[in-house]
């Protein structure tokens, strides 16, 4: 078939400048912060593929909503319309706003979970399963074993393992699983989606036990992305309407609007059930701000709205993952060995593979982020041992099959030339492999410890 190129659907009116830094300024940097990544000042960084969260750029649309802010401390205009347009795409009757995606975490943990509960999700993500253990609560995982492999090219990793939850009610009982949640596009399975099929089981799966199905929306755009390029019969549908029947097939939703909705700050709980809406309002008050804001300014709720409409539309998405796949497909070319196939919002260092000398106690994939910023001025982040960090339990360090280093994509910011950069810039650091030192802490915080943990090398 004739080759046909995608490119931006947009073109670009303002320009942030960059700075460079020197190896020398670099090395001092990167000390400074505890070879952590996150410790790095964002001005000694030159291509930021930290996150995907909060770092897109917004429209000339989103920017104009930002004038019509409505600041009301209560009915804010603004709150409407984003609550409208929550119900318009993604079916959910009541939204509560929350500052960001953890709030909203927080006031549904807080309410759903009772000590001693399990809540079984597709893979854990890093805020959610601790807010889930500060309720008491304990998390099993139940994604599909491929999951856990870099290597399996299985299209849909983000699946749920039916036998798994199979087990956990036949060991457990259905009233200690106050809700299964569910990712759209696993953030720490490497962007992987689930398929509308699955989806469709573990419903079907939740209405038999009179479970609630509570969606993690984060990236579902991206999801749905995927389920038209790859699931059959979806070819002919827009992402929009996958969108939408994604979220339908389930019961309320958390999401971080700092990512597939392009806004700096922002998120919400949504639902259909009247009640939980009315015991989410009661603790927003406490947690977030009035049921009519939750944390968010009037103008954040507005670039809200209107991101959320750009997000679903097909040729954003063929852009926005189409640059991601052009890394990665960079990356593999040259041998590099990263997580397939290639996710929705980043591209994945298998760290073990590339740095097989440093034991995963000594944190291969920090060294490595660490590594590439040194090399470069590139900042990525760790995903692997330091982050899944230890067990509530037992205390012990959880050792993830996956030790990964993630380069994130922000949405609309940098062009295919920093791809390129990036790329070669991982190629020169793989070259450079065997210096690399494994780490220990320094620091080590007690929560959430890759946020702000300080590492050395081993000597
Ligand atoms: N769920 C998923 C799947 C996420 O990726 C995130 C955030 C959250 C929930 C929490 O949302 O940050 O708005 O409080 N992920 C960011 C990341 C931090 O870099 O992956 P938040």
């Amino acid at each position: 078939m004739e080759k046909r190129s995608w490119a931006e659907p947009y073109r670009i009116k303002m320009v942030e400048l960059l700075k460079m830094t020197t190896l020398q300024e670099r090395k001092v940097a990167i000390k400074e912060a505890g070879l952590n990544t996150f410790l790095l000042k964002s001005e000694d960084v030159y291509i930021d593929l930290l996150t995907d969260s909060g770092v897109g750029a917004m429209s000339d649309r989103q920017w104009s909503g930002i004038m019509m802010g409505d600041e009301a401390y209560a009915g804010s205009r603004n709150f409407y319309h984003m609550r409208d347009t929550i119900q318009d795409y993604y079916s959910y009757k009541y939204t509560v706003p929350t500052h960001q995606g953890r709030g909203a975490e927080n006031i549904l943990s807080q309410i759903m979970i009772k000590d001693g509960d399990y809540v079984p999700g597709n893979m854990y993500f890093t805020t959610t399963r601790l807010h889930q253990e500060l309720a008491g609560g304990h998390f099993v995982d139940i994604i599909i074993d491929e999951a856990h492999d870099a290597d399996s090219e299985h299209p849909f990793k983000g699946n749920v393992d039916m036998d798994k939850l199979d087990k956990l009610v036949a060991k457990v009982g259905a009233d200690k699983i106050p809700y299964v949640c569910i990712a759209t596009c696993v953030n720490m399975a490497g962007g992987q989606p689930i398929s509308m099929e699955n989806l469709g089981e573990v419903k079907s799966w939740c209405n038999k036990h009179k479970i609630l199905l509570v969606h993690d929306m984060t990236r579902v755009a991206e999801n749905a992305y995927f389920i038209q390029q790859r699931e059959k019969g979806y070819q002919d549908k827009t992402v929009k309407q996958i969108v939408y029947e994604l979220c339908a097939l389930t019961n309320a939703a958390t999401m971080s609007s700092k990512k597939d909705a392009m806004v700096n700050i922002g998120g919400f709980l949504a639902m259909n059930d009247e009640a939980l809406y009315e015991k989410s309002c009661e603790l927003v008050v406490v947690y977030e701000g009035l049921h009519t804001y939750g944390g968010m300014a009037g103008r954040d709720m507005e670039a809200l709205a209107i991101g959320i409409k750009e997000s679903v539309q097909d040729n954003h998405m063929q852009a926005r993952v189409g640059q991601v796949e052009y890394l990665g497909e960079q990356l593999l070319s040259e041998g590099v060995p990263i997580v397939k196939p290639i996710g929705g919002h980043a591209v994945f260092l298998n760290a073990r593979t590339i740095l097989p000398h440093i034991p995963q106690e000594q944190f291969p994939a920090q060294a490595l982020a660490a590594a590439l910023y040194v090399e470069s001025g590139i900042r990525s982040m760790e995903r692997g041992a330091v982050s899944a960090g230890r067990d509530h339990d037992t205390g012990k360090n959880f050792m993830p099959k996956l030790e990964l280093v993630r380069l994130t994509i922000p949405r609309r910011v940098y062009t295919q030339a920093h791809m390129d950069v990036t790329a070669e810039s991982v190629i020169r650091v793989m070259k450079n492999a065997d210096k690399v030192k494994g780490l220990k802490f320094t620091y080590e915080p007690k929560m959430l410890r890759f946020f702000m943990g300080r590492f050395e090398e081993v000597s």
